[in-house]
C-alpha cells in the first residue's frame, strides 16, 4: 500500500503547531505497520538543509502557471533508526526566503500563498496520477489542511489513472482562501468556480476544494468530526460537512511516544517515570530558577505552551491571571503569534515578578522542561481540532486544566470522586468557556494538587494511559484500505 502524505510543515525541520509533529509521526507509525508512506514537502530553506541524500528526480518546467520546480527525492531522519522517505519541491522562486512557512518575519501572510501552496497541490496531484514523470506511484493521496487542498480537485479533473484522495482536517479555521481571479491562474477549469466545486462565498477556497472533491475526509478527534457539522465550528462549512457525514470520519491524534518521554526526554534537568515521580520536582525548581520565578516546591505551577491566539483562549487566560497569582499559584507562559496578546502577556509578567514568567517565541527545548516542571498545564481553548500539549502533559505527570471542546473531551477525564475511584481521573474540564469557570477549575486544581493523595493519583492515572500511534495509524490504513475498493 502506498501513499503520499502531502503536508506544508514537518517536525523537525519546520513546525508552526500540531501538524508538524503529526507530519512526522503518523508516516513512521504508518511504516512500522508495512504502509510505504512518503511525504511531500515544499524546499523551503530548512527543509533543504535538513533532509539527507538528495537526489534529484524529475523537472517541473512547463507547468504554465507556476515558476519551474525540481523535485528531490531525500531522507528525513527521526532517529538513528527511524528515517521517512520524502519527496521535496525545489522551487527557490516560491520557497526559497526568510521568515515563516506561512507568513513573513512581520506576520503578515506571503502574498504569493496561492501559488506557493497551489505548487505543492499541483505536484502531488501529478505524482499521484499516470502523468507522473516518476515511477513510483501511490495508491492514496493524503492531503493535510488547506496547503493541500487543491490536490482532490486537481485530480478530479485529470482524466486519466489516479490515486484516492483522503483530505484530513486539522483546524477548520484556516481555509486558504483567495480571490476568485486564482481560479485560472491556478489552472483550475473555470466551471469548478461553483457552489459545488472550489467557490467558497465568493472567492477561492483550497479546503473547501478538499472537502468536496476528496473521496474520504477525516478530522483530528471523534468528538471535531461532530462539532464542525454545526453552526458555532463549522467556519461556514457545516453545510457540507453534514452532507458528507458518511465519508468524515474523527481518528484522535497520537503522540510521539519516544520524543516525548519523561524517562528520555533529553531537555529535563532529571529524567523520572511514574515510579520515581519525586524526580519531577527537580525539574520545577529549575524551571522556577530559569524563569526567575520564586523557588518554591510547594506553589501550584501552572503551564502554556500555546500558539497566542483566540482560539487557544489567551486572552480570558490572561484576565484570570491577578486572581490565579493570589490563589496562591504561579503561572509560565511560552508562545507566539499575536502580537497584541504577545504585549499583555509580557505587561503580566511585568506586574508579577517572581510569580508569572512570559517567553514569547518558540522554543522546543523550553517547551519539553515546561511540561516536566510545570505541576499542572492550562489549555482554555475555545475550540481544539485535537490538541496535543494535553497528551504530553498526562504523559508528563502534569495534569491539564481543559475546556470540554474537540479533542480534549476525547483525551482528558474530568477528576471527580467517581473518576478517581475507578482509575480515569487524569485532569480538570471545564464546560463552558468563561473567565469564571476557567478560574473556578484552576482553583479546583489548586486545592487538588494539595492533597499529595489524589495528585498522585491524578498523575499515575494520566501516566499509564496509551496516547501512541499505533491504534490511530491503525484506523488510518483501515480508511486507506477502504479507499481502494
Ligand atoms: P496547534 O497545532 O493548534 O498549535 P497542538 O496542541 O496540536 O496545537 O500542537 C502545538 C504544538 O506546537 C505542540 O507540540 C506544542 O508543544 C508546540 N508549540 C506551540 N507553541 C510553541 C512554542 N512557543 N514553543 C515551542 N513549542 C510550541
Ligand atoms: C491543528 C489543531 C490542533 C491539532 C493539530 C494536529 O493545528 O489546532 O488541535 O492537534 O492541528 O492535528
Amino acid at each position: 500500500l502506498r501513499v503520499l502524505f502531502i503536508t506544508p510543515e514537518v517536525f523537525p525541520l519546520c513546525k508552526t503547531g500540531g501538524l508538524g509533529d503529526v507530519s512526522a509521526a503518523l508516516p513512521a507509525a504508518l511504516r512500522a505497520l508495512h504502509t510505504d508512506v512518503r511525504l511531500l514537502l515544499p524546499g523551503y530553506p530548512q527543509v533543504l538543509a535538513g533532509v539527507k541524500y538528495k537526489s534529484k528526480v524529475a523537472e517541473f518546467t512547463a507547468l504554465p502557471q507556476f515558476p519551474p520546480a525540481t523535485l528531490l527525492s531525500a531522507r528525513l531522519s527521526l532517529s538513528k533508526a527511524e528515517h521517512i522517505p520524502v519527496f521535496v519541491i525545489d522551487c527557490p522562486g516560491l520557497y526559497n526566503r526568510d521568515g515563516g512557512p506561512y507568513m513573513d518575519e512581520f506576520g503578515r501572510d506571503w502574498p504569493d500563498n496561492a501559488l506557493r501552496f497551489g505548487l505543492l497541490s499541483r505536484i502531488g496531484a501529478i505524482l499521484a496520477s499516470d502523468a507522473s514523470p516518476i515511477a513510483w506511484r501511490p495508491h492514496i493521496a493524503h492531503c493535510n489542511d488547506w496547503q493541500s487542498g487543491l490536490t482532490p480537485a486537481y485530480l478530479h479533473f485529470h482524466p486519466g489513472k489516479k490515486a484516492a484522495t483522503l483530505m484530513t482536517i486539522h483546524n477548520l479555521a484556516f481555509q486558504g482562501v483567495f480571490p476568485p481571479g486564482s481560479v485560472v491562474q491556478l489552472g483550475l477549469p473555470p466551471h469548478s468556480f461553483a457552489i459545488n466545486g472550489v467557490e467558497y462565498y465568493g472567492n477561492l477556497s483550497f479546503l473547501k476544494a478538499g472537502l468536496f472533491y476528496a473521496n474520504h475526509i477525516t478530522t483530528v478527534s471523534p468528538n471535531y468530526a461532530e462539532e464542525i457539522q454545526a453552526q458555532t465550528l463549522g467556519f461556514g462549512l457545516q453545510g457540507l460537512l453534514a452532507a458528507r457525514r458518511s465519508h468524515l470520519t474523527g481518528i484522535v491524534n497520537g503522540i510521539d511516544v519516544n520524543e516525548w518521554d519523561p524517562a528520555a526526554d533529553r531537555h529535563l534537568v532529571k529524567n523520572y517515570s511514574s515510579k520515581k515521580l519525586a524526580d519531577k520536582a527537580l525539574n520545577k525548581s529549575a524551571l522556577q530558577q530559569q524563569m526567575e520565578l520564586t523557588v518554591n516546591a510547594e506553589i501550584p505551577l501552572f503551564g502554556v505552551i500555546s500558539r497566542l491566539s483566540h482560539q487557544k483562549g489567551i486572552d480570558v487566560l490572561i484576565e484570570i491571571a491577578p486572581q490565579l497569582v493570589k490563589i496562591p499559584a504561579q503561572l509560565i507562559v511560552l508562545g507566539s503569534d499575536q502580537a497584541q496578546l504577545e504585549h499583555q502577556l509580557s505587561m503580566l509578567a511585568q506586574a508579577h515578578p517572581g510569580t508569572i514568567a512570559v517567553r514569547i517565541g518558540f522554543n522546543e527545548a523550553l517547551s519539553h522542561l515546561i511540561e516536566a516542571g510545570a505541576d499542572c498545564f492550562l489549555m482554555p481553548s475555545r475550540f481544539e481540532p485535537c490538541g496535543l500539549n494535553q497528551m504530553y502533559s498526562q504523559r508528563y505527570g502534569t495534569p491539564p486544566v481543559v475546556h470540554a471542546t474537540g479533542g480534549l473531551l476525547d483525551t482528558v477525564v474530568d477528576c471527580t470522586p467517581q473518576t478517581l475511584a475507578n482509575g480515569s481521573a487524569s485532569g480538570f474540564v471545564f464546560d463552558t468557556m468563561s473567565a469564571e469557570h476557567l478560574l473556578a477549575t484552576i482553583k479546583r486544581a489548586a486545592a487538588a494538587y494539595h492533597d499529595k493523595k489524589i495528585w498522585h493519583r491524578l498523575q499515575k492515572n494520566g501516566m499509564a494511559k496509551d496516547f501512541s500511534w499505533h491504534t490511530s495509524a491503525t484506523a488510518y490504513r483501515e480508511i486507506y484500505l477502504s479507499l481502494l475498493s
